[in-house]
């Protein structure tokens, strides 16, 4: 199984609970692929020193250090020469990419969102949930396109809102889907059983 794994990076921007379940679901010698690198866009991204103790590779590039968002795709890019991904999976990283860097990476690049996508893109997903009185709230696992959340959708998964439910015990809720699901639709899309190039 090694040599036909999938090579993936992951690019994260905090504390990477989802890096980690897919560093988890990557263990099992039947999963279709294998993480090559962890990336931050900041040095302080906590998920950097749990990926480090896995002995993964780690690298990180201060956005702030560069004047440009292509400068810093240009460091970002030379950081994947070394790795040579065939994947990237976007987890928690909270970068826009521009138009030239997510179709370098067409078919090729997925995030997770902690939405039920189209609904509530952006920031404050499980604020903005609540605030439109949703009876359902979820998180969904997509192909990356140009725009800000949007691109196809690979898997989704739904939660209820309850009762007396804030933002943190929604993002709770959600954030338990989202370690389910992320690593599922990775799977997809390493065995090639889901894909997106038109
Ligand atoms: C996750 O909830 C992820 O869905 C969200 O950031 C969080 C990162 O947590 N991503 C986005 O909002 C992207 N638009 P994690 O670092 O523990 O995985």
């Amino acid at each position: 199984m090694t040599e036909s794994k999938k090579r993936v990076a992951i690019l994260i921007s905090g504390r990477g609970s989802n890096m980690t379940a897919l560093i988890e679901a990557a263990k099992a010698p039947d999963y279709p692929a294998e993480i090559v690198g962890v990336f931050a866009n900041k040095p302080d991204a906590g998920g950097l020193q749990t990926a480090a103790g896995q002995g993964i590779a780690t690298a990180w590039r201060w956005h702030k250090d560069y004047p440009s968002r292509t400068g810093f795709e240009l460091a970002l890019s030379d950081v994947l020469k070394l790795w040579r991904p065939d994947i990237i999976a976007l987890a928690g990283f909270m970068r826009i990419l521009t138009p030239e860097f997510t179709e370098k990476w067409r078919g090729r690049m997925i995030n997770i969102h902690p939405s039920l996508l189209p609904l509530h893109k952006g920031l404050h997903t499980h604020a903005q949930a609540l605030a439109d009185g949703a009876k359902e709230h979820g998180c969904t696992v997509h192909f990356v396109t140009p725009g800000m959340d949007e691109g196809p959708t690979i898997l989704q998964a739904r939660v209820p809102v309850l009762p007396g439910d804030t933002p943190e015990t929604l993002a709770e809720r959600v954030l338990v889907e989202e370690h389910r699901i992320y690593p599922e639709a990775l799977a997809l899309v390493a065995r090639g059983e889901a894909s997106f190039s038109g």
